[in-house]
């Protein structure tokens, strides 16, 4: 099987969908990989170690897109790509089928079958393959970070002979992923977390890694899913929510927001009239601006500065971490491939495979799934 990796041309990506280390993989498992000239570069994986790894240098995307019958993407392709792709090929990528109906329309035109590996099911089979998952571990990492530089005060309790300095209050909304790792990343650091989430068992997960949880008193049924993930709640419960978060933002150094619930809106849990309230200097990371963010005045790939408190709302952290990103993604693909290799070589999709079922949106023509 053929396989093409890209330089990404989404503005300010530096990620790349295969490392060396996964090359070398694919190619003992008889995979040729083509990989255009430089699309490691910002991750520091030059042309020679993709060629020591046994990968073939394509001078241009034009000779990856005609010699490959696999593209992998780390993001959804973009008009010119569209045009180069040949019919017939499969691509795997995010693609977001829902924001992005103009591209599922063109890609299902050329008969390109495709996996949109951000549908992919959060189940303990698919973990491997998981790339929100290991974008968002990253992101929630970096959200501390970013705070922590923003923020005009040091996050441990300091002892000093000047006088001794208290810890930082870091609030975490949302204790998914990217929650599970900011807080562990503020203990690490130092800091005193509280966590908010509304499923249940968000809270022993938040306090096995030493945070606070408040409870939002939800039970299992009306909070999750049977996948596991967040359900919409009503107007009044927010309304509620954003009371109880109000009498704890006030003392905040820095609050992370990550509350999603899977194809809506994000929950709007930071009104301005809280922010108005926090002490200044305060910092807020908003990761879920994309999805139209969890505090009012955020916005989107910005750092802006509101009654005197920071408010970032910047997208993909990830590649600016794209040594790291790079690695866990480029694993997660490799992980996808190998496991579904036989059916593509065999040109039969197991639909009744929860994994294929979600993820394979297009195949021959035939839109299969629209979101
Ligand atoms: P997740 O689905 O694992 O976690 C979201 C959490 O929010 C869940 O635990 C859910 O129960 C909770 N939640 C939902 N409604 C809530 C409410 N009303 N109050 C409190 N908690 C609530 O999602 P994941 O993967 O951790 O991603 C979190 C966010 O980070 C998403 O919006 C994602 O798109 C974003 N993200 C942003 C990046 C960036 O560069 N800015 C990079 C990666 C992810």
């Amino acid at each position: 099987m053929k396989i093409g990796i890209l330089k990404e041309l989404t503005p300010g990506e530096s990620r790349v969908a295969a490392v060396p280390e996964t090359v070398e993989k694919m190619v003992k498992t008889d995979m040729e990989v083509y990989i255009e000239s430089g699309a490691g570069q910002y991750a520091y994986f030059s042309d020679s170690d993709y060629e020591k790894a046994g990968a073939k240098i394509a001078a241009n995307a034009q000779s990856v897109f005609d010699q490959a019958e696999v593209i992998v993407k780390v993001n959804p392709p973009m008009e010119s790509e569209i045009n180069f792709i040949k019919a017939n090929t499969t691509l795997i990528a995010p693609i977001f089928p829902v924001k992005n109906s103009n591209l599922v329309t063109k890609l299902n035109a050329k008969k390109i079958t495709t996996f949109a590996l951000d549908l992919l099911p959060r189940i303990a089979r698919a973990q491997s393959m998981d790339i929100l998952s290991s974008m968002s571990n990253l992101a929630g990492y970096k959200s501390i970070i970013l705070a922590a530089t923003h923020l005009g005060k040091i996050f441990p309790m300091m002892m000093t002979a000047a006088g001794t300095i208290q810890p930082a209050k870091i609030i975490v909304i949302g204790v998914g992923v990217a929650g599970l790792q900011a807080i562990a990343t503020a203990k690490r650091l130092g800091g005193v977390v509280i966590a908010f989430d509304t499923r249940p068992p968000a809270g022993e997960q938040a306090k096995s890694l030493g945070a606070d949880f408040v409870s939002l008193e939800t039970s299992h049924e009306q909070a999750q899913d049977t996948g596991g993930y967040a359900k919409e709640l009503s107007a009044e419960f927010y309304a509620e929510e954003q009371n109880i978060i109000r009498q704890y933002i006030k003392a905040a150094d820095v609050i992370i927001t990550t509350a999603l619930i899977p194809s809506k809106r994000a929950p709007l849990l930071i009104t301005e009239a809280m922010v108005k309230e926090m002490k200044p200097g305060s910092v807020i990371v908003d990761l879920s601006t994309e999805h139209g963010g969890n505090c009012e005045l955020s916005e989107t790939g910005k750092i802006v500065i509101k009654y005197d408190i920071t408010i970032i709302g910047l997208t993909n952290l990830p590649s600016s971490m794209p040594v790291h990103a790079s690695q866990l993604y480029a694993k997660n693909i490799f992980n996808f491939l190998i496991y579904i290799a036989p059916q593509l070589t065999n040109k039969q999709f197991d639909l009744s495979d929860d994994i294929v079922k979600n993820c394979l949106i297009m195949s021959q023509g035939e839109i299969l799934r629209k979101g």
